[in-house]
């Protein structure tokens, strides 16, 4: 795909190897149920690492960057089928990345979000909707204030799709936190609506749209 130029001057494009530092630090900018995340973690990357670098090395094609001319200041990041996308992750992409972690903390409950986040990334807690048939692709949007409210949301999310039925998707879910009213807002706008997950994931919410 080519760049899409937007009605109100920033494009959405295919990822590029060079947006890699700048799209961890929209996901970090993003992270706290929409708003900032900065203060919660003393190492910046964990979000990225769990929500973002695995998508941009295994599905780099489903990957795209929202740019303005300050830089790149959102991303929409997919895949088309979330069981083969999770199976590499845990396998391929999670290994690599272990090696140089520090160990997940011991004896269960994490004291702050590093911890929890090195939890995650050693033992990934992976929310399935109970229709997984229905709903096989799944994605992730996030986008730095500065471009919030302007449409791009709409049409990085249509990019996607659009990525998504040409790879033959018929379904696409995503998590969002409860806490999150504006994206809730956003994704219902786009036609997107609650759906059973095959686990209760405390504080999150799965939504679902049928494609195309
Ligand atoms: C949520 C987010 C992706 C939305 O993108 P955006 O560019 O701000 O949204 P848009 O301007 O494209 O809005 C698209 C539509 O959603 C609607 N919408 C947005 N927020 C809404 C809300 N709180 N309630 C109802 N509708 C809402 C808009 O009115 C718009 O509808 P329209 O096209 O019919 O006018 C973006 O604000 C964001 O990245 N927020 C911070 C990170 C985040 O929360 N990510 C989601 C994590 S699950």
């Amino acid at each position: 795909m080519s760049r899409t130029e937007t009605a109100r001057g920033a494009c959405i494009r295919p990822y590029r190897p060079a947006d890699r530092e700048a799209l961890y630090a929209v996901c970090l900018a993003t992270g706290d149920d929409g708003e900032d995340a900065t203060h919660l973690f003393r190492d910046g990357n964990l979000l990225g690492h769990r929500y973002v670098g695995p998508y941009l090395d295994l599905e780099p094609e489903l990957s795209f960057t929202l740019e303005d001319d300050v830089g790149a200041c959102g991303y929409v990041l997919g895949t088309d089928d979330s069981v083969r996308f999770y199976r590499r992750f845990e396998h391929e992409w999670l290994p690599a990345l272990r090696a140089n972690l520090p160990p997940a903390p011991a004896g269960g409950a994490a004291k702050d979000e590093d911890e929890r986040l090195l939890a995650e990334l050693h033992a990934p807690l992976i929310t399935l909707p109970r229709e997984l048939e229905a709903y096989p692709a799944h994605l992730h949007i996030d986008i730095l204030p500065r471009a919030q409210g302007r449409g791009y949301g709409r049409q990085m999310v249509a990019t996607l799709l659009t990525a998504l039925v040409e790879r033959g998707a018929c379904g696409v879910h995503l998590g969002v936190g409860q806490r999150n009213a504006r994206a809730q807002g956003f994704y219902r706008a786009l036609g997107f609506t609650p759906i059973e997950a095959q686990r209760d994931e405390p504080g999150a919410l799965l939504l679902g749209r049928r494609l195309p």
